[in-house]
């Protein structure tokens, strides 16, 4: 039914790895699962206690990214995984991740800054859009690639992109979750999910997106892609994969969430029994980083989360 050229499937890094209706959906499959105790901690973060707190943040990175204040985090959407698909997928921090950070540092980075009570309510409400948005990113199977996926393949599937469409897929998306296709693997989705090896779970993330370049996305070669018409038989391969990763990201994000805000609200009652306990501590060389870090999770923070250079 389309004929779409290639030129869009593979452009550059693009504007928005699920595009609007993707991320909206994340984010509102994330709200079904969080715990009531997440959703009051997001909800006072962003100043939002709608039906759509997190819905309504969920594209604000891909708008940030093309401004003049928000320019240094364009590199975040995405790792580039410098592998030779079809016939090997793979993804390596320290060969991909590059210079300027990538979706992992970047998820680690924001997973911190948003428990340092010592910044500001503005750079808490940034770290909080940055993580709903990255989630989303780092499921999406050429965002871990050096290639870009269509990004409106989401909105074909579904025929809109308002934020009603992105509800309705989530409900659908979230009854598979509790009750239907994805009832017996949603488990596995999050397993490992450590906050406080945030590198080490978004690589899990990473590669596990990755590994759908190989058999989903460019099972014949890019070369493959890049000619004939895509619709319907291409497109058709890939709307289970669509599907699954974004009901992953936004289980993975529920459960990210929750972590964080326990995190917190432990964290508070730490504070306030410490405060009559002694004088808190000056912690500057801690800024920048959880507290909760192994030592050499911290090590790495002070090297700039040590993303390595690319080959
Ligand atoms: C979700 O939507 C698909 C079609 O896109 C449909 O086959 C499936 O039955 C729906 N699942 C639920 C639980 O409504
Ligand atoms: C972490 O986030 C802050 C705020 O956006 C940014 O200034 C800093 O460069 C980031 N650090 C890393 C290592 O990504
Ligand atoms: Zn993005």
């Amino acid at each position: 039914m389309y004929s779409l050229a290639l030129t869009t499937l593979i452009a550059a890094h693009g504007v928005n790895a699920w595009g609007t209706l993707g991320h909206e959906t994340v984010a509102y499959i994330a709200q079904d699962f969080v715990q009531s105790a997440t959703k009051t901690w997001a909800q006072s973060i962003l100043g939002d206690t709608s039906t759509s707190y997190l819905a309504n943040v969920a594209t604000w990175a891909d708008t940030y990214r093309y401004t003049t204040a928000g320019a240094f985090s364009a590199p975040y959407h995405f790792i580039d995984a410098e592998d030779s698909p079809p016939s090997s997928c793979s993804v390596n921090y320290n060969r991909d991740c590059g210079a300027k950070g990538c979706s992992v540092s970047a998820i680690a980075n924001y997973t911190s800054r948003l428990q340092i009570s010592s910044l500001s309510a503005g750079e808490i409400t940034n770290a909080l859009k940055f993580i709903v948005h990255f989630v989303g990113d780092i499921t999406q199977p050429l965002h871990d690639e050096a290639l870009e996926w269509d990004t409106n393949m989401p909105e074909q599937l579904r025929g809109g992109y308002a934020l009603s469409d992105a509800r309705t897929w989530a409900t659908n998306l979230t009854t598979e979750i509790k009750t239907g296709i994805y009832k017996s693997r949603a488990s596995s989705w999050v397993s490992g999910l450590n906050i406080n090896d945030a590198v080490d779970t978004a690589m899990t993330w990473a590669s596990d997106a990755n590994a759908y370049v190989c058999t989903t996305v460019l099972p014949k070669g890019q070369s493959a892609v890049e000619s004939g018409d895509l619709y319907p038989k291409y497109y058709n391969s890939a709307v289970p994969t669509i599907e699954i990763q974004i009901a992953k990201a936004g289980y993975r994000l529920a459960k990210w969430l929750d972590a964080i805000a326990a995190t917190q609200s432990k964290n508070k009652r730490a504070a306030l029994v410490e405060r009559r306990v002694q004088p808190v501590q000056g912690n500057e060389l801690l800024v920048g980083v959880s507290q909760e870090m192994t030592p050499a999770k911290l090590r790495r923070a002070a090297i700039g989360w040590g993303c390595g250079h690319k080959h």
